[in-house]
This record gives structure tokens, C-alpha cells and sequence, in this order.
């Protein structure tokens, strides 16, 4: 079958239950055992406790699971066989400037499609689900979109949002933006991207939350958590995806859609420690990757999606398909047919196809399940099993009680005074001080005149980064304050001058002659670089990630004036910034930060806002040193610059520019009185300057000794303690087996005996190190 062309996405706006998700599966699967695998993969103690399991679980949800799988058992012995497949499929909204079509809206009141993707505004949505309410079975749909950072409140893109060490500000985004969304209807975010990534030339590293598992498992946690809440009925929650299952970050070469593959051992211990923590936490649905693990595409891989996902983590709930991957499985060469391919991808455990056909003509499920079913190569156990999962989640979600959305919620639920501030604390709090030589931040408020350039200085649209989701319109940007209105608002009495320089792409130089008077007639410039919003996201691999076209060149054009300057950068990976890295006298990496983006930058700026965040993700000095991070495998000839045979380039050092875990701060920090004992270890964190500030006590471990080798460093613990100048505050850490632990080549979790190192710092290097024998 021919691939039909997918739909241009819509990214770039300046043109154009814990408890109850998780025992979903005591609905379906056979009775879930708590502990199968080790809570190692949990991520430890910054997600513990997230998890709901068959023994935790209240009296009052035992009773509502029961009811729900009375009636939905009930519901699929009334359902023809065309209607279970209907629920199988997701369908797009079709109609002109994407309101609803007659097809779909036809299809829906024929019980065809259970799940839309794309469709937004409550009025749009309310009447598909008038037409479903239409339907035999009255069976109502479930809307899906792609809510990443904020729905009309947009926050700091998912790695800045990470590099705020600070999940629970993270959960409460994703509950403002749960809140946003389903007050239009979206009852289902197909977010968090959980995808663990060590290659920034890979443009969706911008979607997760960095190199690093532990982290990773926290922020994914996080995020669940904030979009569904206790119990996403509540008018105001919405259920979460966990995607791209699994170990989409590791595409060779970065490059997008490309082939992952690995050892058994990567996978457990660094690619799916964030899925599996969602899973824990309660997530509804998790989407299988387009990508393929060791030889076989993940829409069709039952060792993760069945073997994995649904008999060890216990999975209960819905499995989507991403987005028209299934007859994809033909352009892999996997599939022969359509009817193949919807026949591996249903018995390997996709639930949903993201087939967004309207009409279904080229949905595999629609098109084949059908006779898959009547010649016996699918069985209607295995249909009414997904099927199953789909109205289980409709329950969940409260479609069957409240299927209709209030259109008044819309205009209390947007922009709120309480969710933009929310938003600018996040923006603050996500930004990293890569440099800051000599104090050059932050800028005195008595400053007489700010010259303000650069592409990313005023442009509302780019400073939102990639992901903002469909719907989100061009009157929606006039609430977004840019860096230039940041500072304007922060430094009234100074005088503000402004000059582009050149564009995000930066292919020309013609405006650099107007920042340069401007920086030379103002006392100090603030040069704010980056990538277009588009060089980030889906399908938006880079080879080179320097800054785009002239940046560099329109920095030192600045530098050349003589005149104070310092620079901020909005991006959605970590740059190779070469010469600004080196020269710039300071260095703020706001990422992508969202509505209240200028003003946070202004707040950071100013001193308002004590810069505390880290980075989630190296920094390389040149692309060549990708794939880079922190917990890499130790080498049988270490890195020694005396010696020519050892593991290390001719031209370039080992280390990242700016490694994880790094950030400063206008304070001073120290630690000391590192005490480790069994599964417990703590210091005192001091700030030892003259601000308040914050900084993130990180626990890293590492053993020698074992089976299998042990990365050099790996994160077990983190913290971020705030602190006032002068002020120390001790922090402990729990160290358990289940993280000392690590699964080796068989797929087997275990702890060996040995002494462990641990380390206690601010970044991925240094810090205090002790050890502890572990029996
Ligand atoms: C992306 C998914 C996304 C889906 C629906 C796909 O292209 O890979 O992450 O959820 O589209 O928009």
C-alpha cells in the first residue's frame, strides 16, 4: 500500500490515578503482582511513592474498578465486531481549517472511530461527541492532543522544565496545563515524552528531559502525576502518554526516525527507567515509537510492548500507536501487506491505531481487522481485550458520565493570573548560568541604558520553542512577553534601545551594523542568540549544533565595541558554542522559556531571580564527541594526556564544554561532613556568599567489581535546597539496594557485594566522595 503523505504539522505559529490508571490493569491483564521488577527502575527515591498497586489500593477505588469493568464487560458483549474496531482506531478532525468533517462526524455516529487526534475548540468538540452520543451504543470518544509545555500558558519547553531539578513545580505545569486543555475537551495529552538522549544532534531531545535515567524518571513522574492527578475524571485532569516506548532517544547518528540498538543491559539501566516509573506512577496510555529496537519496529515489537510493558511492568492500560506507524511497518520492509502489518502490531499489544485517515481507507485496523479476525489469524479475545482498554480509559477518563465539556470552563481556565505565574517562576527557574566572569550578572537595577539584540531578543513565536500544540493561534502570542518587554517592565528608568541584527537563521549580516551602534551607545547589551523554535522538535535533527548562520559572528561584533555584554541563549538542545562559550562574559541558557519567558530572563538579569537550575544534558565542545554523557562506561586505558593509547581525541578533550549537572549562581556554595552509611548518606550544603540562591545537592554512585561494568558515575539523588546567605541545611539521601543494583545482559536485576563509591556534589564532577561496603 502507498504511504500516504503525512499531514504538515502546525508547530510554528508566527506564520501561519495514580492508583486508578494503574489498576486499569487489574481490568484487563491477570491479577497484577506489586514487585516483579526491581523499584530500581523506579528511579529511586525521587519518584518513590508515586506508584499505586493492587495493595495500595483504597476500598472506594476497588469498588469503582469493579463497577467500571461490570460495565464495560457489559458494553463489549453488546458490541458488533465493526464497533470494537471502531474503538481501535483514532481518527483527525478532517474538515476545513481542522473543524470536524462530515466524514467524521459520520463515522463517529456510526460507531467507527473511537479516539480523535487533533481536533481542538470545546464547540468542535462537543459535537463529534454529539454525534457519538448519536451512535448505537452511545459510546463517546476520547479527544487526544499533543499538550507538551502548556496548552495557552506556555511553559519552558520539557528540557528546560528538567533543568529546573524541581518536579514538583514541573507537576504543577502539567496540571495548570491539564486544566487548560480539557476546559476545550482534550480529555488525553499524548505527553510525557520520556526518551532518555545522549545525542543533541537529535532535535526531540528539546521534548524530554536529558541524558540522564534518574532524572528522566523523576520529571516523567512528575508529569504524569500533574496531568491526571488522584483521578482524571475530575473536570480538570486529563490522562497521560508515556512515549515514545522504547528508547527512541538512542536513534544513531541523531538522526530522526533512525535505527536504535543496543544491549540488553542499555536498555534496562539507561533507555527505560523512565517508562517504567510512569508506569508506576499510574500512567493511562504509553505510545510505541516509530523507531526500531535491535532489528524489529517497535509498533510491532512484543518483547517491549508485551513481554516488557504488559507481563513485567503489569501495564493495564492503553497502548498507542504513533502517528500512522502501523502501515509504516510496510515502508520497513517488516510488513508485506496492510493486513500484516495490522496483525503484527495488534499481536505484539498496539491497542490504538493512530491512523488519522478520515475516511479510514488507509487505517490498518479498519481496513483489515475485520477479516483478520474471520480467518483466525487475530483472535476476538485479543480485540475484545483492547477493546476493553479503550473503554476502561473512556471511564477512567469520565467520558461515559460526563461526555459533553461546559464551553464556559474555556474562559476561566486560560491565562490565569496564578498560571502566568507559575509560568515566569518555571522560566526562572529552569535557566542555567553557564558563565558568569567577573559578576557581569547580574545587571545593577540602577542601569542607565540597556541595548537589547539579537534574533531571539523580540520574537514571541521562537522564544515559545517547538511543540506549542494545534490551536494555539496568532492573537495567542500577544500574551507572551519577549526578553525586550522583559527588561523594559524590569528596568523602567533606563533607556531601551533594540536591534535585531539578523534573523534566527542569520544568513545575513546587513543588520549588525544598527546592534552595534546600539550596543555602543548604551552601557551594557544584552545579546540574546539561539535556534529558530523550528530546529527543535520532531523531525529536526541537526549535524551542526552551533548556533545558527552569523550568531556568532553578530556576538563578536558586539564583544568588538568593548562594551559590557552578556549573553542569553534560547534553544532546544545543548549547543556546541565554541567562541561565546569561551568569551562571553556571561552565559544564561534560558532554552525555550515560554510566555513569561522575558520576564523571567529580566528576573534572572536583574538579581530578581538567583539563577539555580543545571544542566540536564552535556554540553559538547564539537559534534564530534556525540554521543556524549556523564555515565559513560569506564575504558580499559583511561584518558591520559601522557599517553598517546588511551581513549581520547587527538583535537579535542574528553569532557563536555559544560557537563551535567553544571550550573552557577550569583551565591557561592559549599559542601561539606559527608557521612555514608547502609543506604543512607547526607552532607551540609552551606551558602557561603552574600545571596539567597538555590543549588541542587546531586548523589552520584558508581561500583567496580561487578558483573557487568558500572558507569563511571551514575545520579541516585538530587535535591534543590534554597538557601539565604550564610544559611546551611544538611541533606540526606536513602541509597537503597534497588539503586545500588543494575540489570545485566539477561535481563536480570542484581546487586553485587563491594564497596561503592559515592559522590556528593553540585555538578557531574567533583564533589565529596566516601564509600560503603555493600554486603
Ligand atoms: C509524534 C508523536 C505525537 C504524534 C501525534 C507523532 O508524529 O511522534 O510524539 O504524539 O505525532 O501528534
Amino acid at each position: 500500500m502507498p504511504i500516504p503523505l503525512r499531514r504538515m504539522r502546525t508547530a510554528q505559529i508566527a506564520t501561519g490515578v495514580t492508583a486508578l490508571a494503574t489498576t486499569a490493569a487489574l481490568l484487563a491483564v491477570p491479577a497484577a503482582s506489586a514487585g516483579l521488577t526491581s523499584p530500581r527502575v523506579t528511579g529511586g527515591s525521587a519518584v518513590a511513592a508515586a506508584g499505586g498497586t493492587a495493595h495500595t489500593m483504597s476500598a472506594a477505588t476497588r469498588q469503582r474498578l469493579a463497577s467500571i469493568a461490570s460495565d464495560v464487560n457489559s458494553l463489549i458483549g453488546k458490541m458488533t465486531l465493526a464497533e470494537k474496531v471502531g474503538q481501535l482506531e483514532m481518527s483527525g478532525p478532517a474538515g476545513p481549517n481542522g473543524t470536524p468533517g462530515q466524514t467524521l462526524l459520520d463515522e463517529v455516529r456510526s460507531g467507527e472511530v473511537g479516539s480523535v487526534l487533533d481536533l481542538v475548540g470545546v464547540d468542535n468538540i462537543n459535537q463529534v461527541q454529539q454525534a457519538a452520543l448519536q451512535s448505537r451504543l452511545h459510546i463517546p470518544v476520547i479527544f487526544g492532543l499533543d499538550v507538551i509545555h502548556g496548552y495557552k500558558t506556555i511553559f519552558p519547553v520539557p528540557i528546560g522544565e528538567a533543568s529546573s531539578w524541581d518536579p514538583a513545580a514541573v507537576q504543577n505545569d502539567a496540571s495548570i496545563s491539564a486544566s487548560e486543555a480539557s476546559a476545550d475537551g482534550i480529555k488525553w495529552t499524548f505527553n510525557p515524552m520520556v526518551d532518555v538522549s545522549r545525542d543533541p544532534r537529535w532535535g526531540r531531545v528539546v521534548e524530554g528531559a536529558g541524558e540522564d535515567p534518574f532524572l528522566g524518571s523523576a520529571m516523567a513522574v512528575a508529569k504524569v502525576k500533574g496531568y491526571q492527578g488522584d483521578d482524571f475524571s475530575a473536570p480538570d485532569k486529563m490522562a497521560a502518554t508515556i512515549k515514545h516506548f522504547g528508547a527512541y532517544g538512542a536513534v544513531q547518528a541523531g538522526r530522526e526516525y533512525n535505527t536504535t540498538d543496543m544491549s540488553e543491559q542499555q536498555l534496562r539501566n539507561v533507555y527505560l527507567p523512565p517508562y517504567k516509573s510512569a508506569v508506576d506512577a499510574g500512567a493511562a496510555t504509553v505510545m510505541s515509537a516509530f523507531t526500531s529496537l535491535n532489528g524489529v519496529p517497535d509498533t510491532a515489537n512484543s518483547y517491549l510492548l508485551t513481554t516488557i510493558l504488559r507481563n513485567e511492568w503489569q501495564f493495564g492500560g492503553t497502548v498507542v500507536s504513533d502517528y500512522q506507524a502501523i502501515q509504516e511497518l510496510e515502508a520497513f520492509g517488516y510488513a508485506t501487506s496492510g493486513a500484516q502489518a495490522a496483525q503484527l502490531a495488534i499481536t505484539a499489544g498496539v491497542t490504538i491505531e493512530m491512523g488519522v485517515q478520515v475516511p479510514s481507507q488507509f487505517s490498518t485496523y479498519t481496513l483489515y481487522l475485520a477479516d483478520l479476525v474471520k480467518s483466525g489469524k487475530v483472535s476476538m479475545s485479543t480485540i475484545d481485550n483492547d477493546v476493553r482498554h479503550v473503554l476502561t480509559l473512556k471511564e477512567l477518563a469520565g467520558l461515559f458520565a460526563h461526555p459533553l465539556t461546559d464551553p464556559n470552563r474555556v474562559k476561566n481556565s486560560e491565562l490565569t493570573p496564578a498560571s502566568l505565574a507559575a509560568a515566569r517562576t518555571m522560566a526562572g527557574r529552569s535557566m542555567v548560568l553557564l558563565n558568569d566572569n567577573n559578576h557581569a550578572l547580574p545587571l545593577s537595577s540602577g542601569v542607565p541604558s540597556i541595548a537589547v539584540v539579537g534574533p531571539l531578543a523580540d520574537n514571541p513565536s521562537d522564544q515559545l520553542g517547538p511543540d506549542v500544540p494545534i490551536g494555539y493561534s496568532p492573537s495567542d502570542l500577544t500574551s507572551v512577553v519577549s526578553v525586550l518587554n522583559g527588561i523594559k517592565a524590569a528596568a523602567p528608568h533606563a533607556t531601551v534601545s533594540y536591534a535585531q541584527g539578523c534573523d534566527a537563521t542569520c544568513t545575513s549580516t546587513s543588520g549588525f551594523a544598527a546592534a552595534v551602534s546600539a550596543a555602543q551607545a548604551s552601557a551594557v547589551t544584552v545579546v540574546v542568540v539561539g535556534e529558530p523554535a523550528s530546529y527543535s522538535g520532531e523531525a529536526s535533527s541537526r549535524s551542526d549544533i552551533s548556533l545558527p548562520g552569523q550568531q556568532t559572528a553578530l556576538v563578536q561584533a558586539i564583544a568588538a565595541t568593548g562594551k559590557p555584554y552578556v549573553v542569553v541563549l534560547m534553544n532546544g538542545r545543548p549547543l556546541t558554542l565554541g567562541w561565546v562559550a569561551d568569551n562571553a562574559p556571561a552565559l544564561l541558557e534560558a532554552w525555550f522559556p515560554g510566555t513569561e519567558g522575558g520576564n523571567a530572563v529580566a528576573d534572572v538579569l536583574f538579581g530578581k531571580v538567583n539563577p539555580g537550575g543545571k544542566l540536564p544534558m552535556s554540553f559538547p565542545r564539537n559534534a564530534g564527541q556525540i554521543p556524549i554523557s556523564y555515565n559513560e562506561l569506564p575504558t580499559g586505558r583511561p584518558d591520559d594526556p601522557s599517553n598517546k593509547y588511551t581513549s581520547r581525541y587527538l583535537d579535542v578533550p574528553n569532557t563536555p564544554q559544560f557537563s551535567f549537572g553544571y550550573g552557577l549562581s550569583y551565591t557561592t556554595f559549599s559542601l561539606s561532613n559527608l557521612s555514608v552509611s547502609a543506604g543512607r548518606v547526607s552532607a551540609d550544603i552551606a551558602n557561603t556568599g552574600s545571596a539567597a540562591g538555590d543549588d541542587v545537592v546531586q548523589l552520584y554512585i558508581h561500583q567496580d567489581g561487578t558483573s557487568i561494568l558500572q558507569p563511571v558515575r551514575r545520579l541516585e539523588g538530587f535535591q534543590r535546597v534554597s538557601l539565604s546567605a550564610g544559611q546551611t541545611k544538611r541533606v540526606t539521601f536513602t541509597l537503597g539496594r534497588d539503586q545500588i543494583g543494575f540489570y545485566n545482559n539477561q535481563g536480570q536485576f542484581e546487586v553485587d557485594p563491594g564497596t561503592v563509591d559515592v559522590y556528593v556534589g553540585d555538578n557531574s564532577v567533583g564533589g565529596l566522595h566516601g564509600q560503603f561496603t555493600e554486603k
